[in-house]
């Protein structure tokens, strides 16, 4: 249920890699904090061709080396719902700005959509969390830290409006 929740919904192209990650993240740093009950947080795809998988594996070992447990199941955004089910859409790259902000319905919708390059605090010379699919661990490691980062200053602005 959404009433009176925080609801965060993360996007990236397959939903098998960036946003996952910073589901499993989001939420655990919210658990930590002794806040799941106020919040909402899922992810989704942009496209359909990984719908029902499980994150990809080297996202999954990257991941549970740092304490996260990436194990979401791939779906694909809706837009007949998930603009009415999230407060805060949050995107990967410009990609899936274009893409996402494309299906709002109206400026309620579109001003949803939010960039997490915005949230960095650490890394300011990135503008996005670059896809690392047809990359190396390396890619996966600074999708990782760039993830991290975000969801610290998202979690930082959402809950205590600093
Ligand atoms: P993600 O990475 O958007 O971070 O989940 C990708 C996963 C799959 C594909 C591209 C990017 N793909 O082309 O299948």
């Amino acid at each position: 249920m959404k009433k009176g929740k925080i609801t965060v919904l993360f996007i990236c192209l397959g939903n098998i890699c960036r946003s996952p990650a910073a589901n499993a993240v989001l939420q655990k740093m919210v658990d930590d904090a002794g806040l799941t009950d106020r919040f909402l947080i899922d992810s989704a795809a942009v496209g359909p061709w990984h719908i029902g998988d499980l994150p990809d594996k080297r996202m999954r070992q990257a991941g549970a080396q740092r304490g996260w447990d990436i194990s979401h199941i791939a779906r694909q955004f809706d837009a007949s719902s998930d603009f009415d089910r999230f407060d805060y859409i949050v995107v990967m790259d410009e990609e899936n700005y274009k893409n996402i902000t494309r299906q709002a319905h109206h400026e309620k919708e579109r001003n949803q959509v939010i960039r997490m390059a915005d949230y960095f605090e650490h890394h300011p010379t990135y503008s996005t969390v670059p896809d690392p699919y047809y990359g190396g661990m390396a890619d996966f490691e600074l999708a990782l830290d760039l993830i991290e980062d975000g969801c610290q200053g998202l979690m930082k602005q959402l809950f205590t409006g600093k």
